[in-house]
């Protein structure tokens, strides 16, 4: 029976790493959900990319770039981590270099697994119906911030285990995705409400963008399996292995 746990941070995953597993990447806020997003509505890639400087070498030779640290829209691009960015007709078919301050360092970090994928509540159904199918031990990698904790991952990532355990008969002997699980089972009726003073919350708050947190916490209206292929995450065939 395969298994599921939940790395809180990615500081913590040398302890978790296993070539055998897939990753999941969670940074619901906003990075995971800016990108299932961009996916959904027809980006033809998103290639991760960890500095600032990088981005704006792939801008130069003409590429779509964008780039956020600590919430704002870096210096030099018009293109951050809000997912109503990536909303627009000039998404569908491109190919965007995107660098966050956590999100896509995660998905970097996770490299060397059995396949890493891009989570986020926007595609939570089809996401767990494809995991259950390949049938590979999960590991559920929390962004967090600056390797903190986050509330906002942790209850993705019980969202998820619960799914898998329920509906595809994962076993967790893992005590970070059992709490997790028992944050969400606390927090699914309203999770707005239940991160009403959480940091990123209030960071995203300050800076106008309780719109965004709303969006990124509504469940399944983006379903699509986003998996990092080939340096760049793409969109992936549910029913494929
Ligand atoms: C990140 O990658 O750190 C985040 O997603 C930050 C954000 O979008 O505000």
């Amino acid at each position: 029976m395969p298994s599921v746990e939940v790395c809180y941070s990615p500081a913590l995953y040398p302890l978790f790493h296993d070539t055998n597993k897939v990753v999941v990447v969670a940074d619901i806020l906003r990075a995971t959900s800016a990108i299932v997003t961009a996916i959904f509505h027809g980006a033809e890639k998103i290639i991760p990319v960890q500095s600032i400087a990088e981005a704006m070498e792939w801008k130069k030779k003409g590429f779509l770039a964008a780039a956020e640290r600590d919430g704002l829209v870096a210096e030099g691009f018009e293109l951050g981590n809000s997912p109503f960015g990536y909303m627009k007709p000039e998404i569908e078919g491109s190919t965007i270099v995107l660098t966050t301050t956590n999100g896509t360092q995660a998905i970097m970090a996770a490299s060397g697994c059995a396949g890493i994928y891009a989570g986020s509540f926007l595609n939570l159904n089809v996401l767990s119906e494809h995991l259950i199918h390949i049938k590979k031990d999960v590991l559920i990698l929390c962004a967090g911030w600056k390797n903190k904790f986050n509330l906002e991952d942790t209850l993705f990532a019980g969202a998820l285990a619960k799914k898998l355990i329920e509906k595809g008969g994962y076993l967790t002997h893992c005590d970070s995705a059992i709490a997790s699980v028992y944050l969400y089972r606390m927090a699914e009726h309203n999770m707005v409400n239940f991160l009403e003073v959480s940091s990123h919350r209030n960071r995203l708050r300050h800076l106008n963008l309780e719109r965004d947190v709303e969006y990124c916490l509504t469940e399944n209206i983006c379903p699509v399996v986003v998996k990092y292929v080939d340096g760049a995450l793409c969109r992936w065939d549910e029913n494929r292995n």
